[in-house]
């Protein structure tokens, strides 16, 4: 009983002596070494968390060629243990010194300081190395490591920790060439039980400071609280400080950073946000970095005439881009004339490639990258395909501001998930979704992201495309889609990739159900590019309707409603589209069948099923006649069901007017499609019952009548040219 009382005490007294001895460690006698020859992205990442958290950092080797080996591929890396070796030399008597070294292309700190030397501490021994589940480089010392009772067993070297009389004592023993194996060098140490006896060595197995993600992904999960977030790993119930992306776990560690270190806060920013801006502010043009603007027409797009428009009501001085325009599509060509006849001042240096040159469209893009590699005074790559409608005019700058090597405008189509990123890779390279992917889309987080894809639109500095991407085929390769080619290739690189949604700034246009054998196919987009459709078609002003005390609407006589509905294009469009299929009916070769029986007074007309717009058209009556109706004539919620719907053609010398009738309809729209004064003379509406008659249409606006009963009408005669006007009968 007494011998067992003796041996807790001296138990006791032991603890106590090492925690004094641990309680001097303090953030000033600790120093973080890493080793990078060359500033990648990765690199600057690491440096700006290990300013966050106020760490000490010493770096090896910067600038110095690199003779360590392809460590992605194969063993190597000998030279960090030369670098190492010479700088802990400096500190091989400071007895009070803590040194960490670690990674840094791949690897990010977490937490500061005192949360490191806690764990240190708490982990009671003099030189703590990183663990892993994999045996590498040498699979056969596998059986010679200890068992241990949970969690990793073998050494990982990108990570450790111990005092530097320790660490430097370690090194010494280094006299190996530069791209023999680091791993494999202090594996041995390890493995040598007198070795490891005598620097009190041992494996961080838990991950309570270093969590190295290869082969541990599943194990590691972001916990976030409020507005912080740690890495947590799950199986060990940790919260490590030091993340290690080694192997094929690059793409999680990016993830994982766009969200740590905690002192961003995910709701404001990420990996990245608001440090670094390159504020162009009132900077004088010509001091503006030299844009080159490509852009890709590869397939037939809806709204070409307003994507073309938007290259020249950019906000950047056109002195300062370069553009190129590859339309690989035929039925673009008009658009592409017609812009450059409006534009091409702006312009003098454009290079135009048509689609009678069968550029392909990797060589194309290959072609216009390489404008940019060749010439030192290229500042940006900005690529855009014909799909992407930056309404935000500011884009160009927002997207040089954040001084990225490669970033995209987060762009989606109109209330759907499909976006121009992705948030994951799939293990074959293909698209996957993150977690986090469904709120950055609908923009509840928002910030910049490091994403392994982009795609459609994106700007790339000219310095890096002439420094890490020179060599690479950018866009090149066997069977494989030349977006998916040049992404991969960035990230090999080690290039980051960034999205932002920090603003809005325009949106993906949907193209596949465009159909050009229509004259004016955009007309048909309603369904699918609502917003485009409504920039197009809908009459500027229509939205006023709904303010307080509009004065955009108006009475000419009792219940009969005046207000702007179509744009002049979509007037000019709806004529044209019914001129060009010409079947027009009326007088004695009205044909009854298609009138279906309902219309009381025969007009000369063609009906929206005829020219295949019916759906279109009633989805325009739901959208934006029915709510017009609503505000109009309250309490009535019409069903905006409509059979007849047509456009009238009044000529002096075939139809000029129409005799007084009633509608067979609760109520009528009429909305003039040409000019009075220009298109034709003439023509109104005298509604008999109140001899009000309204004599002056204006184009695009609609007039809105009860149909039955009180509202008896008739068609003023045109005595000159030719008036168009859209009818429907609402709710027959
Ligand atoms: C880092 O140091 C700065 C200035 O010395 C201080 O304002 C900041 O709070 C420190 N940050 C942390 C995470 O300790
Ligand atoms: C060495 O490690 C052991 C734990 O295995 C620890 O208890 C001891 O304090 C360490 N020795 C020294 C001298 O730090
Ligand atoms: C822009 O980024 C580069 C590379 O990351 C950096 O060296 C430079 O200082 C940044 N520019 C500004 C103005 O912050
Ligand atoms: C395309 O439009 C033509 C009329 O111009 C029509 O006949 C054809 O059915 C349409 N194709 C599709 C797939 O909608
Ligand atoms: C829209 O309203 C503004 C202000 O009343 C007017 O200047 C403009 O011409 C209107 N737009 C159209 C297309 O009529």
């Amino acid at each position: 009983m007494a011998s067992y009382r003796l041996l807790w005490l001296t138990a006791v007294c032991f603890l106590s002596s090492a925690w004094a001895e641990q309680r001097k460690l303090s953030p000033e006698n600790l120093l973080v070494i890493t080793a990078a020859t060359e500033e990648t992205d990765g690199f600057r990442r690491f440096v700006k968390t290990a300013a966050q958290f106020n760490y000490s950092l010493k770096v090896l080797g910067l600038g110095e060629e690199w003779k360590g080996g392809d460590v992605a591929r194969t063993v190597g890396g000998g030279q960090k243990v030369r670098w190492l070796k010479e700088e802990l030399l400096k500190h091989s008597e400071d007895q009070q010194l803590v040194v960490m070294f670690v990674d840094s292309y791949d690897v990010i700190l977490a937490a500061g300081p005192d949360e490191l030397l806690t764990r240190f501490s708490s982990l009671g021994h003099r030189v703590v190395f990183s663990a892993e589940g994999f045996c590498w480089p040498d699979q056969r010392l596998a059986s010679k490591y200890p068992q241990v009772h949970s969690g990793k067993r073998y050494l990982n070297s990108g990570g450790f920790i111990g005092f530097s009389s320790d660490l430097a004592a370690i090194v010494q023993q280094w006299k190996f060439r530069d791209n023999d194996d680091d791993q494999l060098f202090y594996t041995r140490i390890y493995l040598d039980q007198k070795q490891r006896t005598r620097f009190n060595m041992t494996l961080d197995h838990r991950s309570r400071i270093f969590q190295n993600l290869n082969g541990a992904i599943d194990e590691v999960v972001l916990k976030f609280e409020r507005s912080k977030v740690r890495v947590r790993n799950v199986a060990y119930d940790t919260l490590p400080v030091v993340i290690h992306g080694n192997g094929p776990t690059k793409l999680q560690l990016n993830y994982l950073g766009n969200y740590v270190p905690t002192a961003w806060t995910y709701e404001h920013g990420c990996g990245g946000c608001d440090d670094d801006l390159l504020l162009l502010g009132d900077r004088q043009e010509e001091d503006l970095p030299l844009v080159f603007l490509s852009v890709f027409i590869e397939h037939p797009t809806p709204f070409m005439d307003e994507f073309l428009e938007r290259l020249a009501t950019m906000n950047y001085p056109k002195t300062r881009i370069r553009l190129f325009i590859h339309n690989n599509v035929v039925y673009h060509e008009q658009h592409i004339q017609r812009f450059w006849e409006r534009h091409r001042v702006l312009f003098p240096d454009a290079v135009l490639v048509g689609p009678e040159e069968n550029l392909p469209e990797e060589k194309a893009r290959t072609m216009a990258i390489e404008a940019c590699q060749k010439n030192p005074g290229c500042g940006y790559f900005f690529s855009i395909d014909s799909d992407v409608a930056l309404t935000n005019p500011d884009t160009l700058r927002i997207l040089i501001e954040e001084n990225k090597s490669v970033i995209a405008p987060m762009l989606s189509k109109h209330g759907k998930l499909w976006s121009n990123f992705w948030g994951a890779l799939s293990p074959d390279g293909f698209y996957s979704r993150s977690e986090d992917y469904i709120e950055i889309v609908q923009g509840k987080r928002v910030g910049l992201w490091n994403v392994p894809y982009i795609t459609q639109v994106y700007l790339v500095k000219g310095s890096v495309l002439r420094s890490k991407l020179s060599q690479a085929s950018l866009f090149v390769d066997e069977g494989m889609d030349p977006d998916m080619v040049f992404c991969r290739t960035i990230r090999d690189q080690g290039v980051f990739m960034f999205v932002s949604n920090r603003d809005e700034f325009g949106r993906l246009v949907a193209s596949t159900t465009f159909n050009t054998s229509r004259l004016h196919p955009d007309m048909w987009q309603i369904f699918d590019n609502p917003l485009d459709w409504r920039e197009k078609y809908v009459h500027e002003n229509y939205s006023k309707i709904f303010e307080e005390d509009s004065s955009v609407v108006e009475q000419p006589c009792p219940d009969v409603y005046w207000f702007p509905a179509f744009s002049e294009k979509m007037c000019d469009h709806l004529v044209e589209t019914m001129e060009d299929y010409g079947q027009w009916s009326g007088g004695s070769h009205k044909d009854e069948r298609l009138s279906g029986g309902y219309e009381n007074v025969p007009t000369v007309d063609i009906h929206m099923n005829q020219i295949g717009f019916e759906k279109e058209w009633l989805k325009f009556l739901k959208d934006y006649i029915a709510p017009v109706t609503e505000k109009l004539y309250p309490g009535y919620y019409p069903k905006a069901h409509s059979i007849m719907n047509f456009v009238v053609r009044y000529r002096p010398d075939e139809q000029p007017s129409l005799r007084p009738h009633h509608d067979s309809s609760t109520f009528t729209i009429n909305i003039a499609l040409n000019r009075k004064g220009v298109d034709y003379q003439g023509g109104g509406c005298r509604f008999l019952r109140y001899d009000c008659k309204v004599e002056s249409p204006r184009k695009g606006w609609s007039f809105m009548h009860p149909g039955r009963l009180t509202h008896y009408h008739e068609g003023l005669p045109t005595t000159q040219g030719t008036r168009y006007i859209m009818v429907a009968f609402v709710d027959p």
